[in-house]
């Protein structure tokens, strides 16, 4: 195989270096197209640019595989701890049990907020959107503790910092809640795990505090494993972008909850259980839902289907949709949603619309109802996804710096005006 990409243009060969990653993943470095051509080239979206070369997790879109670090998503969800997934993918392996016991310390430790926090919180009108106060706050916690500002790859600075936000991103999510729903805020609890720690925070109530059943312990941990790291997603390429100006770490992932937010990204979950809602109450058949998506016409889409990089499965939503099937039963609870969202799946399987443009459920498809069925309320889950995605963005700035990533800087083709001169007022 050759190792140049030739192109012929305006009459001249120019050859390219191609790369090959180490799952066979292949690209033509472009770095001089410019220089040597004049020519720049134009990707909407991204869909077919590379825009780092990275350790952390590969996707595979055709085959459905996902890996963190090399390890197999279904392996993980199955066995491991978020906390320990988390400690992969910001460290490059699985952790021994010291290692685990002193990352789990720091995380313990960095969970409080500082005292001055809490005002900000109380400065809030009850119906701020938790994902606005989430990245506001991510940003804020910054300003007490400016000594982690300049932290960029190595030592105990970068492990602080990393513990820190991990840590107290679950305490921001938790106040956010308390502070909508006009409750007293609950302060972490050093004995529970990551996962009871967090729903303590949010559940617990004067002299009663909120113990998790096991079940619902593991649903969350299984959500946030499922969603810790999704390579050059947007909100990854996001933090990427904004940390490739040498932002620090927290700006960057504030930056990251924004990109998130959208509801085409991480948004989509809560977008999900509101259609299916909606489907349910307006008592029209599926086929009118269905007929809608494919309307040229129409702006409205299935929420939770389609994706940019998986053309067959979303690994992620075959394990969820069987979770949730389990985490019901368990919880002997049932939900009428779950049967619309399954007739919808295997309504658009059939659909040569669907089919033609392998749109599947993805990730937020059944999240959504699993996050219902441990008590999470509606407009916390965009803010859930956030708390998981937090060590893949977290290992993506560490990476961009280990790497010396230039500063993101794209170009663009102008299709504006030609030179024109100003013209006074009166004469427009
Ligand atoms: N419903 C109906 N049609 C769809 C859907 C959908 N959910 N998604 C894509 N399509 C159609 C598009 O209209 C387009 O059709 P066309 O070729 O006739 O114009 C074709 O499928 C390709 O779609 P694109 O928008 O070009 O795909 P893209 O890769 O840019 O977008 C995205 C991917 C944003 C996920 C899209 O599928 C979508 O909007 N899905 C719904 C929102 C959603 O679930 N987002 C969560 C994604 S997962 C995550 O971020 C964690």
């Amino acid at each position: 195989m050759s190792d140049k990409a030739i192109l012929s243009l305006d009459g001249k060969k120019f050859e390219f270096d191609l790369f090959t990653g180490s799952e066979n993943e292949r690209c033509i470095d472009i770095t001089h197209l410019r220089k040597e051509t004049g020519y720049i080239t134009m990707d909407q979206g991204f869909g077919n640019t590379g825009s780092c070369f990275s350790d952390i997790t590969f996707v595979d879109g055709a085959k459905g595989i996902l890996r963190y670090r090399g390890y197999p998503i279904e392996e993980l969800a199955e066995k491991a701890t978020f906390v320990e997934t988390a400690y992969l993918i910001l460290y490059g392996e699985l952790p021994s049990a010291d290692k685990l016991r002193n990352f789990s310390n720091s995380l313990r430790e960095h969970a409080p907020l500082h005292t001055n926090l809490k005002h900000h919180f109380e400065g809030l009108p009850s119906d701020a959107p938790p994902m606005a106060i989430l990245s506001a706050m991510l940003n804020m916690v910054s300003c007490f503790h400016p000594e982690v500002l300049d932290v960029h790859t190595k030592g105990a600075g970068f492990d602080r910092t990393a513990a820190l936000l991990l840590s107290k991103v679950r305490t921001i999510a938790a106040w956010a809640y308390r502070m909508a729903v006009g409750k007293p805020f609950n302060h972490p609890n050093p004995n529970f795990s990551y996962c009871s720690n967090f729903l303590h925070m949010m559940f617990s109530e004067p002299y009663q505090e909120y113990i998790p059943s096991p079940v619902v312990e593991k649903a969350l941990n299984l959500f946030l494993v499922l969603h810790a790291d999704h390579e050059q997603n947007c909100s990854t390429s996001t933090v990427r972008v904004v940390g490739s100006s040498r932002a620090n770490l927290f700006s960057s992932v504030s930056a990251g909850v924004c990109a998130l937010w959208g509801p085409l990204h991480g948004g989509a979950n809560s977008a999900v259980i509101q259609m299916l809602e909606e489907i349910k109450e307006s008592g029209r058949p599926l086929t009118d839902y269905i007929k809608m998506a494919k309307a040229k016409n129409n702006t409205f889409r299935l929420m939770g289907f389609g994706h940019r990089v998986y053309k067959n499965f979303d690994p992620r939503s075959l394990i969820l949709k069987k979770a949730v099937d389990e985490v019901l039963h368990e919880l002997n609870m049932e939900d009428p949603l779950l049967d619309i969202a399954r007739e919808l799946e295997e309504k658009t399987l059939q659909d040569d619309y669907f089919k033609e443009r392998n749109l599947y459920p993805n990730v937020d498809f059944y999240s959504g109802i699993l996050l219902r069925a441990i008590g999470i309320p509606l407009n916390m889950y965009p803010v859930m996804f956030a708390i998981g995605r937090m060590p893949g963005w977290i290992a993506n700035w560490h990476e961009l710096h280990a790497h010396k990533q230039r500063i993101s800087r794209p170009r663009q083709i102008y299709t504006g005006s030609n030179t024109r001169s100003y013209k006074p007022i009166e004469e427009r």
